[in-house]
């Protein structure tokens, strides 16, 4: 279920420009997280990089007990089949249908027959909702069809890291609620080590068990979801935020004069918002890597903002969340684990359909509120 991905002072630099340098985290396995960072901060060049893409000048990316830098061109390769890789625009052959897009890798990476390449490419075509699809041109179906196409074509290896280029970009707002949904489904099917690449927050704080954060060359943080949304560090909160009081300038860093100048002025940081539910795959169950709400928050003697874990209708998941795990197998749940994060599905079990909003959607922000 998913390979653990550990990062060591990782450093990229084109010619004489640093991209980001000394990098280190964890993508644990089977957990879904998510690199947020402002647009320009090379979190693409960061996902190239995980995947071999991109060299890194310095440091090591291990994969198990493979380290990707150091690796034969024999090696990478074999190593690449865990991946599944969807790129910022989907990257479809613009001359090929859907289902040949899809197939792709499977021509290319097995040896696999015709009959089966057809019952996987429509197992997957399947899972994202494009059935009935399979002979449309990338030039014929909308933004977010793509976005699920390319995503389809990342399955088709059945990768053991998926790694996702914003997902949300050029989604309008319901568009990118799905997929965020399909992803967090897609995670509780397939159990793959997820990371989303994104500068959307409203996926940074719904979507992931964990969250960095790129900035001015570094890894401002990365960690639990709980962590980084509790956070005062100024940078953390002013994106999470989403407000123009600190240090993220409009084009890169303010100056330390803009800083004194804006703190004379008793521009206010903003309060924390209030830490969202996490979305729960939408027929219910819980994900094998799910952390039950306030987990880290108890661990680490952290109060969360008020009126944290309220969902849409109201209820409190930390109280609703033994309740959850009681209906809907507790044995996802490791022993001794308080509850974890999640939204809603009330009392009448839910049908599974993945491409419906399903109960866990009331676990996002709704959209144009404060967030
Ligand atoms: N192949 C490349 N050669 C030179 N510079 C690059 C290359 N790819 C990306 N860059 C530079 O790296 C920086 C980060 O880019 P990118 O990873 O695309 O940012 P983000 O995805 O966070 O918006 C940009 O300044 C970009 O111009
Ligand atoms: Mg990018």
């Amino acid at each position: 279920m998913g390979v653990e991905i550990r990062v060591e002072g990782l450093t990229k630099t084109f010619g004489r420009q640093v991209i980001w340098q000394d990098v280190s985290l964890t993508l644990p396995a089977g957990e879904i997280s998510v690199l947020l960072g402002p647009s320009g901060t090379g979190k693409s060049v960061f996902l190239k990089s995980l995947v071999g893409l991109l060299k890194p000048d310095r440091g090591n990316i291990w994969i198990g007990d493979r380290n990707l830098p150091y690796l034969s061109e024999n090696e990478l390769y074999e190593t690449r089949k865990l991946f599944g890789v969807l790129f910022q625009d989907g990257a479809l052959f613009g001359s090929m249908n859907l289902f040949d897009n899809i197939a792709f890798p499977l021509r290319e990476h097995t040896r696999k027959t015709e009959a089966e390449i057809k019952r996987i490419v429509l197992e997957k075509m399947e899972m994202v909702g494009l059935i009935g699809a399979e002979r449309k041109l990338p030039g014929e179906i909308s933004g977010g069809m793509k976005k699920r196409a390319g995503l389809a074509r990342a399955l088709v290896l059945d990768p053991e890291i998926l790694l996702v280029d914003e997902p949300d970009s050029g989604l309008d707002p319901v568009r990118t609620a799905y997929l965020n949904q399909l992803i967090v489904d897609l995670n509780a099917q397939i159990e793959a080590t997820i990371l989303i690449v994104t500068h959307d927050i409203n996926t940074a704080r719904t979507v992931p068990d964990n969250i960095g954060l790129l900035f001015r060359r570094e890894l401002v943080m990365f960690g639990p979801r709980e962590m980084l949304l509790s956070s005062e560090e100024p940078v953390v909160r002013q994106f999470l935020n989403a407000r123009r009081q600190g240090p993220i300038g409009m084009s890169e860093e303010k100056d330390v004069s803009e800083l004194e100048a804006e703190a004379r002025m008793g521009a206010d940081p903003g309060r924390l918002p209030p830490i969202p539910p996490q979305l729960l795959p939408s027929d219910g169950r819980i994900r094998r890597t799910q952390h039950p709400p306030g987990e880290w928050l108890r661990a680490n003697g952290v109060q969360p903002p008020p009126g944290s874990f309220i969902d849409e209708m109201g209820r409190n998941w930390l109280e609703e969340w033994p309740r959850y795990v009681a209906q809907h197998g507790g044995a996802a749940m490791p022993a001794g684990a308080g509850p974890a994060q999640a939204p809603p599905p009330p009392p009448p079990a839910q049908g599974p359909d993945p491409h419906q909003p399903g109960p866990s959607q009331g676990g996002a922000p709704p959209a144009g509120g404060r967030y």
